[in-house]
């Protein structure tokens, strides 16, 4: 039976995190699937066709904590997923599709489109709190505060807390595992679950016309959720909505200050800014890989996976699969088709895809439209650490001319 050949990758290290790009490249083209000796072993998947293969077959490649009891889940390598298990992340189908039912409508692309004057407000009202400045800080100020207060108004969560939670999940991945801003991050996502339990606890008293009224009044399976399962659902919809689209438009905003032409492209022709999304999905994925685990021996690409197999599939790598994309580092706005696995593939694709490119171009639009000359001070921008993880810039000082508004 081939194993596949062994190789010494730690998608951690710093050795890879000084150029993943390379890094991944590198290994895509020598061989797509590779067994690495780190964290008690683990399988690497690079291209897009492996990407596909894995994601698509949740019978062989589970999300759930594998063994059932003690195992892990959907994660990344080598942590566990802390807590109680994460719906609807952590579940295969079929049992799945009762949790994904409930949320499919809340996120549709009709759905998200209603809350385009919300997303427009909170956009407005951020910039208009910088623009006549000159200067501020594009995470801090834009893109990590805009998407929370987006989100959280949507779940009906007490809006006072917004900066601190958008900071707080900021933290846990614009910070190296371990430090103390993440350390700090991780603790205040535990007060984030407090409150979320008190906000459930509140809404079943005095519902609202909010997400957590709507869910404590679902059922999944004939069954209404447990307050435990309405949190969890919650932290993966608040995790999902808030840091990820502020990476992304933080990555778009570090690419077009490189890219004078292209930004002036995007700006003379406004209409190239959804399509452009994509490329920036493809070229600038926030979540660079996702963790499965065998459950039942197969092949995979020519090699024998086992059950407990841990696997690692990067999107990031499969974004720029010559096979699948030509000219992959090149930045074409109208790109198509462009097929790019950065919201995920099979039965986890991201169900909130369409409210995350909603928030990403009305932030994009009215930052080259009210600071069309912003300009990043390159000298003091860090990305984030763990790139084998989640991409993205830890804070983004810039400077503009000033307007009255
Ligand atoms: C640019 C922004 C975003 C990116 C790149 C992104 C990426 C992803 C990816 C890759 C997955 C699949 C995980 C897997 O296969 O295990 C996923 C799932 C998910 N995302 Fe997103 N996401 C984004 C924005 C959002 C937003 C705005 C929301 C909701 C407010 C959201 C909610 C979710 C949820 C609930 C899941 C779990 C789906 C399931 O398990 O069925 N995401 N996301």
């Amino acid at each position: 039976m081939n194993r596949g050949p062994v190789i010494d990758f730690d998608h951690h290290s710093q050795e890879f995190n000084a150029d993943p790009d390379s890094a991944w490249t590198k290994l895509r083209e020598s061989c797509p699937v590779v067994w690495s000796s780190h964290y008690n072993g683990f399988w690497v998947v690079t291209d897009y066709e492996g990407n596909h293969e894995v994601l698509k077959h949740p019978e062989i490649f589970t999300s759930e904590r594998w063994p059932k009891d003690d195992g892990y889940g959907t994660s990344f390598i080598p942590k566990t997923t802390p807590g109680e298990k994460t719906l609807p992340l952590e579940v295969d189908p079929p049992d799945h599709i009762g949790v994904r039912q409930l949320l499919n409508p809340l996120l549709s692309p009709n759905a998200s489109k209603a809350m385009r004057p919300r997303i427009a407000h909170w956009t407005t009202r951020h910039i208009d709190a910088v623009i006549e400045r000159g200067e501020c800080d594009l995470v801090y100020d834009i893109t990590s505060p805009v998407p929370a207060h987006i989100t959280l108004e949507w779940l009906g969560f007490p809006l006072e807390h917004a900066d601190e939670t958008s900071t707080a999940f900021h933290d846990m991945l614009g910070a190296a595992p371990g430090t103390e801003v993440s350390n700090r991050g991780f603790e205040a996502v535990l007060l984030i679950f407090e409150l979320l339990r008190q906000s459930v606890v509140a809404r079943r008293a005095e519902p609202r016309d909010d997400v957590i009224t709507y869910l404590i009044g679902c059922e999944v399976d004939g069954k209404p959720m447990s307050d435990d399962d309405i949190v969890n659902l919650c932290i993966v919809l608040v995790g999902g909505g808030v840091d990820t689209t502020t990476s992304l438009t933080s990555s778009a905003l570090v690419h077009l200050n490189r890219d004078r032409t292209l930004r002036q492209r995007l700006i003379d022709n406004p209409e190239l800014q959804g399509p452009a999304t994509e490329e920036f999905l493809r070229m600038h994925p926030p979540l660079a890989t996702i963790a499965r685990t065998v459950r039942q021996e197969s092949e995979l690409r020519g090699c024998t996976v086992r059950p407990g197999d841990r696997v690692l599939v990067s999107r990031h790598s499969a974004n720029y699969d010559a096979k699948q994309f030509e000219n992959p580092q090149e930045f074409i706005p109208d790109r198509f088709p462009n097929r790019h696995g950065s919201f995920g593939l099979g039965p986890h694709r991201c169900v909130g895809s369409h409210l995350a490119r909603l928030m990403f171009q009305e932030m994009l639009g009215q930052i080259l439209g009210r600071m069309p000359d912003y300009e990043i001070d390159e000298s003091s921008i860090d990305p984030y650490p763990d790139r084998g993880f989640a991409q993205g810039w830890v804070s983004l000082p810039a400077r503009f001319t000033p307007s009255g508004g």
